[in-house]
């Protein structure tokens, strides 16, 4: 049975219709699927019924699942699960601040940044905590060439040392915080395009340049990232699957009231190194 994919907005993300992903999907309809997906970025799945088995078993046509970063004294080998949320459902706890979060893209701060993250909502607010996602090739393509030139030769700093309020903490960076230097813009691997990688939550510096000038820059190219035009705003249902891509997207979520219940199961497919859209040019 052929899917349908529809867009959701002009700037990225699409709804997949005709699929059960409660059932085992043929090679040919996960082929169509992944195809949609790298041309559309974000792919909504809805009325979904997944269980834990079967979110992975879409996730891994994709790549190999990520396990979920462990807390000091805390292992948890073999766990590719996590929850997003405020309550606990099934014996599992929620993770991460609650309310609002700037944009970003999942795991940027380590060598090898998650390719996919795919979300399945179970409980959600009446209303708010939606998710924003950005296309960071039309960022790219909005730039001024002389501009796209410059950061093409230029690195940033990735780090993932933010508080509960998520936004970034002030001070000496801890050398405990997870960081990773990244290329500024980076090459898709699968469609070659160049990718404007940094973003507000977890960019800290572009380096080898002064810092007032690195600021200066980063606030003019998340200005950029997050106009409207570039930007879907994803309004959760009970049983939607999303699945985005985290080398030419960056994501963001909106307030909620935190008395309300939301809980989302979250799975990362492992991805490569960035490279930079200069070495592959
Ligand atoms: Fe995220």
């Amino acid at each position: 049975m052929a899917i349908t994919v529809t867009p959701l907005s002009p700037a990225l993300g699409a709804e997949i219709g005709g699929v059960d992903l409660s059932q085992p999907t043929d090679l040919r309809t996960l082929e169509q699927i992944h195809r949609a997906w790298l041309d559309h970025l974000v792919i909504v799945i809805r009325g979904q019924t997944l269980d834990e088995a079967a979110q992975e078993r879409f996730a891994s046509f994709f790549g190999e699942l990520q396990e979920v970063r462990s807390r000091p004294g805390e292992r948890k080998p073999n766990e590719h699960v996590m929850i997003i949320g405020n309550v606990t459902v099934e014996g599992r706890k929620g993770e991460l601040p609650e309310g609002e979060l700037q944009f970003h893209a999942d795991q940027c701060y380590y060598e090898a940044p998650s390719k996919a993250t795919l979300l399945y909502a179970i409980e959600v607010p009446s209303r708010g905590g939606n998710t924003l996602f950005s296309n960071t090739y039309l960022a790219f393509e909005a730039l001024p060439p002389a501009l796209q030139r410059r950061l093409e030769n230029l690195d940033c700093f990735f780090l993932y040392d933010y508080n509960n309020a998520a936004a970034k903490r002030a001070g000496p960076i801890s050398p405990d915080a997870p960081q990773f230097t990244h290329p500024a813009v980076v090459r898709h691997p699968e469609t070659g395009k160049p990718s404007l990688f940094v973003n507000r939550l977890m960019s800290d510096h572009l380096v080898g340049i002064d810092a007032e000038e690195s600021q200066a820059i980063l606030d003019e190219l998340y200005a950029v990232q997050e106009r409207p035009e570039f930007v879907y705003e994803h309004v959760w249902r009970p049983g939607d699957l999303v699945m985005w891509d985290n080398r030419c997207t960056l994501h963001a979520r909106t307030n909620f009231d935190p008395s309300e219940r939301r809980f989302l199961r979250r799975m990362t497919v492992k991805g490569e190194r960035p490279i930079a859209a200069r070495a592959a040019a």
